[in-house]
Order: C-alpha cells, then sequence, then structure tokens
C-alpha cells in the first residue's frame, strides 16, 4: 500500500492514473476504522483497478468542538487494517493543504441542511461537502463510496456536491451493524459497557417504530418512542424523524409508507449516535 501525505504528490499520481485510464475508487474516511468502513473499501475493490482510501479528521464538520478533540485516532492499526484488506493508496493529508488560505469555496445546501443532521449541527454539513469537495478534487475518483448510516451525508454529497464532478459515480451502501443490531460507528469506542448494552437496543425499537408508519401519525409514533428510550437511564433521544428516501420531506399522510426512511438521532451518555432505516413494504 502506498501511502501519501502530500497533496501535490496525491494529484500528480492521480493525474497519472487518470491518464492510463485506470479505474478509481474513493472511500473517504476519518480514521478509527471498522467493518463498516472496510465494506466501502472492499466493494471499492470489486468495482475499481484501484482503491484510495483518504483518512482525515476534518475540523470544519466539527460544530461541536469537545467532539472534535475526542474523535479517536488510531493511525497504525487503521494502517494495518486497509494493508490487510488491500487498499491500494491511503491518503493522509494535513489541514494546511486541505484548506489553504485561499480555498473559499462554500456550498447551496438548501432543504437538505434544514432538518435532522443540518438543524442539530449548524455547519456540519457545509464541512463535509468542502472537504469531499476537496478530496474529490485531489483524488479524481470515478467512484466514490459512502454509507447509508449517514444517510443525509450521502443525499448531500450526491446531490450538492457530486454534480461538480463529471464522470464521477457516489455510491451508497447501506449500515454494518453489530450482532446486537448496533450500527458500527468509530463512535462507539467511547460508549461504557452500560451505554453500549442500552445503544443496541435502539435499532430494534427503532425497527418496530418504522413497522408503525401508515397506521399511527409521525407524532403517535415519537411519542411511543420516546416512552420506550425514556425506560434506559443512559440513553436521551434528540430526533425521531420520517423523512422520504430522495427528497427528505417529511412524512405526507396518505403516502407509501415504503418511499421513507425512519432517522433517529440520541446521546448514550455524552456520546451522540444516529441510526436510520427504511420503512419497510407493508
Ligand atoms: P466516517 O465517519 O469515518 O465515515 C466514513 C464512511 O464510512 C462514511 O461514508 C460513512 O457513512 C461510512 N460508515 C460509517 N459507519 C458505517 C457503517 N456502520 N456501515 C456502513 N458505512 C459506514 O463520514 C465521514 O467519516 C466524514 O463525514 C467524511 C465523509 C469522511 C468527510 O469528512
Amino acid at each position: 500500500m502506498n501511502i501519501i501525505q502530500s497533496v501535490a504528490q496525491m494529484s500528480h499520481i492521480m493525474q497519472e492514473y487518470r491518464s492510463q485510464d485506470v479505474s478509481i475508487g474513493f472511500v473517504p474516511t476519518m480514521g478509527a476504522l471498522h467493518e463498516g468502513h472496510l465494506a466501502l473499501v472492499r466493494k471499492s475493490l470489486l468495482e475499481n483497478d484501484l482503491t484510495v482510501v483518504s483518512i482525515f479528521v476534518n475540523p470544519l464538520q466539527f460544530n461541536n468542538p469537545d467532539d472534535f478533540l475526542k474523535y479517536p485516532q488510531m493511525p497504525e492499526k487503521d494502517r494495518m487494517m486497509l494493508e490487510q484488506v488491500g487498499c491500494n493508496v491511503l491518503f493522509t493529508p494535513v489541514k494546511d493543504e486541505i484548506f489553504p488560505s485561499d480555498f473559499q469555496k462554500s456550498f447551496q445546501l438548501g432543504f437538505l441542511d434544514t432538518v435532522m443532521e443540518g438543524a442539530f449541527r449548524p455547519g456540519h454539513f457545509q464541512g463535509v461537502a468542502r472537504v469531499v469537495y476537496r478530496l474529490f478534487e485531489i483524488v479524481q475518483p470515478h467512484r466514490a463510496y459512502f454509507g447509508l448510516k449517514d444517510y443525509q451525508q450521502f443525499m448531500v454529497i450526491s446531490k450538492v456536491v457530486a454534480p461538480f464532478f463529471k464522470d464521477l459515480k457516489i455510491c451508497g451502501l447501506e449500515t454494518v451493524r453489530e450482532n446486537s443490531g448496533l450500527a458500527l460507528s468509530s463512535r462507539n469506542l467511547r460508549l461504557t459497557a452500560a451505554q453500549y448494552h442500552e445503544a443496541s437496543q435502539v435499532p430494534g425499537l427503532l425497527k418496530v417504530a418504522a413497522g408503525m408508519l401508515g397506521q399511527k401519525s409521525p407524532d403517535e409514533i415519537r411519542k411511543w418512542f420516546e416512552v420506550e428510550l425514556s425506560k434506559f437511564s443512559e440513553l436521551c433521544l434528540e430526533y425521531l424523524e420520517f423523512a422520504h428516501a430522495e427528497t427528505l420531506q417529511p412524512y405526507i399522510n396518505g403516502d407509501s409508507p415504503s418511499s421513507y426512511r425512519i432517522f433517529v438521532s440520541f446521546y448514550a451518555g455524552d456520546v451522540r449516535l444516529i441510526d436510520n432505516m427504511r420503512v419497510p413494504k407493508e
């Protein structure tokens, strides 16, 4: 595996590959890798000649400075995992090169930035869009892989960032979960055993709540969910929403429930976790 830190060197190498018609798959990450990230890498390895993974903890997307400071970093373990899975290029840029002082680009995120993660994490998606735009500029991938665990992020990148790059396909992969059902997340490393146990109950509740859509209103379902969550001493609900899978617009009574996804954000202790899933067909 080739490990590159310099932006100039990375741009140069990728330009070379592009000119030789090598197909390039790209998986941007913030490190502390787990099987969810590796699923994206494996998919890229299957579909492309060359797979690039980036690790960069992007300060612009942390609306909470404490979350940024506590974000887990384990570069050696990450490197070994990527070697093992067969990644070709690891890109580990530094902040001043990713965001030079003359980098001014900002994005019109529109409605996508007004709901759920957009509403609760002001500036988050602008930060995500800016870093992903820069990474796409440098890596010049043909395909880029994102997890649907961060569904709203996947939408922002597909609809707002990707259109700036021709020949780029954005691929979304379903969430990888623990046996318990808990979605894999780098943040799970910060949970105590009790918090982990309680957080693992949430996906089951989410599934039940999803199945209620159509019979009960989103408000009624939210009330039921709140009561269920209040039975766990470490958990605190931030939001529970139903949003259209293509537009993120709220549920309209009478619509087919299976066009929607259910989204949750909650705290386990001081760790903020998100999850989402499709509403099943009746
Ligand atoms: P990070 O949280 O490291 O996630 C990198 C990629 O892995 C994202 O596309 C995310 O959706 C995906 N992912 C995380 N957990 C997953 C799981 N359990 N199953 C499937 N995929 C999963 O998301 C980011 O980094 C950043 O915002 C980034 C896009 C790198 C921009 O800084």
